[in-house]
């Protein structure tokens, strides 16, 4: 479904602060496929994220979705299939409009028309029985302004808005790292719901070791813009905690004794 061939990615180059991030970078995820992705800070997780959804260039290769590149779309355009989520939940809907709004606008985001009659009584009935199924008593607010809301309740419902434009892809950059390790938790279950019950492809970038092994089909760690694991099946479904922390322990080491051979 999504291709990165030969990526690489150059920061501020031919400067003294010159970062070569990603060198040749590639990443195949198949349709359907639902990818955790961890990573120390600055390893280049958002980058990927920002290069996908055109907010960045890359310096050479190519981004391929169904077999076709996708490197001369803008970013707008991009917006249309891939929808994102971030760790801040203010960005997820907008903030002075009641939740019902903010649904009728979700439904028609790739609609020809505007909001029109959009928010009739069938629609207010559908939108409770979505609402109801989060548990987290949304249906009972539709009236009520984004601005009020828990953090929680608002990374639910911009889960449910993405899902409501049917994305070819769903990119979830630490969507539950800003909540309380409740309901961080139940966000985590509630995303791992709604990927599986539409079939969705999605990227789910968190420092949460536990949620990445739980969550998903395969996990991909990345290292200085490198992915150095990346696992499915039974060997995603084997991994613990302690062994992704042994894992990463073992780069730093591994940084350090490179670094110490360069200057000693
Ligand atoms: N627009 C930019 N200009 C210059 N450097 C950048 C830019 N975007 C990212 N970087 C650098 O690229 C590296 C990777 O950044 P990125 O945001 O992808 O990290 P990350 O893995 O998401 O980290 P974190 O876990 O802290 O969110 C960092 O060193 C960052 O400073
Ligand atoms: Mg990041």
């Amino acid at each position: 479904m999504l291709e990165l061939r030969n990526v690489t990615k150059v920061f501020n180059p031919s400067t003294f602060n010159e970062l070569v991030l990603y060198r040749q970078l590639d990443l195949k995820v198949e349709s359907g496929e639902f990818v955790t992705i961890i990573g120390s800070n600055g390893s280049g997780k958002s980058t990927l994220f920002n290069i996908i959804c055109g907010s960045l260039l890359p310096d050479a290769g190519d981004i391929l979705v169904d077999g076709n590149s996708i490197l001369k779309l803008p970013e707008f355009q991009r917006a249309k299939r891939f929808a994102r989520i971030f760790q801040d939940p203010q960005l997820g809907s907008s903030p002075s409009l009641t939740i019902l709004e903010n649904l009728a606008i979700a439904e028609n985001k790739n609609r020809r028309f505007g909001l029109g009659k959009a928010i009739d009584d069938k629609k207010i009935d559908h939108f409770i029985t979505l609402l109801k199924e989060f548990d987290l008593g949304l249906e009972e607010k539709l009236n009520v302004k984004i601005n009020n809301l828990s953090g929680g309740q608002r990374q639910a419902l911009a889960l449910l808005m993405v899902t409501m434009g049917n994305p070819s892809l769903l990119l979830l950059d630490e969507h539950t790292a800003a909540l309380d390790p409740k309901t961080s938790e139940k966000i985590a279950n509630l995303t791992n719901r709604i990927v599986k019950d539409n079939n969705l492809t999605a990227l789910m970038i968190t420092h949460n070791l536990r949620q990445a092994i739980e969550l998903g089909d395969r996990l991909l760690m990345f290292h200085k813009g490198k992915i150095v694991l990346d696992l499915n099946g039974e060997a995603k479904k084997s991994l613990t905690v302690r062994g992704l922390i042994d894992k990463f322990n073992s780069l730093n080491m591994t940084d350090e004794l490179s670094d110490a051979m360069v200057f000693s």
